[in-house]
């Protein structure tokens, strides 16, 4: 079981070491720094009721509950066999007639499942996810995948500790080739009850071409 204590209480998730072809059983390092980090700035991002939120790669879903507990509008995704434990966590820190959390499958670059997300919600305020760069051949899909789901208004934050360090050059190369400016939030910023100095922190703008 692993738990982080938030302003809105504690949060329990429970791991599945059991999941086979994933590795989205686990609460992996940069999960609980973005998801104190946004706890921390919450109030100065005007982050909290009905703000819309995606977030990808979710795995155990520790920060989406976190966002839906502060009142935001979730929309939390992975691939498919992730998703069993992903509802279980969610059923058991949320009563889900007070909050707005909708689970859906989005493998990246999956066409009809972008589509699908669209159809719901036009744009988000904010899409985020953490530990979703580790492959080379992910960078693209994942990056086109936010491009299709975001605006010039998202705030887009993606949090790592490098896995591979050929993906981690990839991504810093291919982001502005996608037409977004990056910068990396430094660890002065993050909790201080949750820094990490492994796990970085980039917020990605999407160049307005118009
Ligand atoms: C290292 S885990 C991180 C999980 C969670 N975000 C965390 O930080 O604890 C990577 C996550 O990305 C998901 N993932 C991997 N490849 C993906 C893909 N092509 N499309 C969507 N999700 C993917 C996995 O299922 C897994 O949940």
């Amino acid at each position: 079981m692993f738990t982080l204590e938030t302003c809105e209480g504690e949060i329990r998730i429970q791991e599945n070491s059991k999941m086979l072809y994933s590795s989205g059983g686990t609460v992996w390092s940069s999960s609980p720094v973005l998801c104190k980090y946004f706890e921390k700035h919450r109030r100065k991002m005007k982050i909290g009721k009905n703000t819309k939120c995606l977030e990808l790669g979710a795995g155990c879903g520790l920060i989406g509950i976190f966002m839906a507990k502060i009142g935001c509008r979730v929309v939390i995704t992975d691939q498919e066999v992730v998703l069993p434990t992903l509802e279980k966590n969610i059923n058991s820190n949320l009563d889900k007639s007070e909050v707005d959390i909708q689970v859906r499958e989005l493998s990246w670059g999956n066409e009809e499942q972008i589509t699908g997300i669209i159809k719901k919600e036009t744009s988000f305020d904010i899409i985020y996810g953490s530990d979703i760069v580790f492959n080379v051949n992910m960078v693209d899909p994942l990056l086109e995948t936010i491009n299709k789901l975001s605006s010039t208004r998202t705030l887009i934050f993606i949090c790592y500790e490098i896995r591979d360090p050929d993906a981690h050059k990839y991504f810093l190369e291919r982001v502005p080739e996608h037409h977004y400016d990056i910068k990396e939030i430094p660890m002065s910023k993050h909790h201080q009850d949750c820094s990490d100095e492994r796990v970085l922190l980039y917020q990605l703008n999407k160049i307005d071409l118009e």
